[in-house]
């Protein structure tokens, strides 16, 4: 990520706090009506780990600017991903549902400088865990 995206990436977080926990409902929503067969992967009742993904995402975003610190936190996660059956190939849906969610938030401030800011950054984070999960 360039310095100028880890910007657009923390200014547009910023926005998004408030809104964090519906746009997580927004977010899985998205993601199993794109990917229902992912369902079941998950627990039943949701609440707990909207909250884990918010303060991950939390983490992340604020980790953006020491690399060096946040990549083996996110390797580990990836992980822990392996042990849920996670395959690299759900990432994409991941992504994807993640951009549409943040875009629904933003509304017009996810502009496509933004929207590419955050690409970049879910790439970033899904290719650490990718490779956790490969190892
Ligand atoms: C952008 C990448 C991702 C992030 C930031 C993320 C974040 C998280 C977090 C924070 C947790 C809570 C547990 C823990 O910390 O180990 C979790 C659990 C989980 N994630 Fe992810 N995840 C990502 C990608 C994926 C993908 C691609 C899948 C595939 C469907 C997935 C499926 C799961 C499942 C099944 C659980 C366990 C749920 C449970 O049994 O409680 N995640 N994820």
């Amino acid at each position: 990520m360039t310095p100028k995206q880890v910007q657009l990436v923390e200014t547009s977080f910023k926005a998004f706090v408030p809104v964090a926990y519906k746009t997580t409902e927004e977010f899985y929503d998205t993601l199993f009506k794109s990917s229902p067969h992912l369902r079941g992967m998950f627990p039943e009742d949701m609440r707990e780990q909207r909250v884990k993904l918010i303060d991950t995402l939390t983490y992340a975003v604020n980790g953006l600017r020491y690399p060096e610190t946040l990549l083996p936190v996110v390797h580990d996660l990836g992980k822990r991903h392996k042990g849920y059956k996670v395959k690299p190939e759900h990432y994409s849906a991941v992504g994807m549902a993640l951009i549409t969610a943040l875009e629904r938030a933003l509304g017009p401030r996810f502009t496509r400088e933004v929207k590419e800011a955050w690409q970049a950054c879910v790439t970033l984070i899904a290719k650490e865990m990718m490779g956790a999960q490969a190892a």
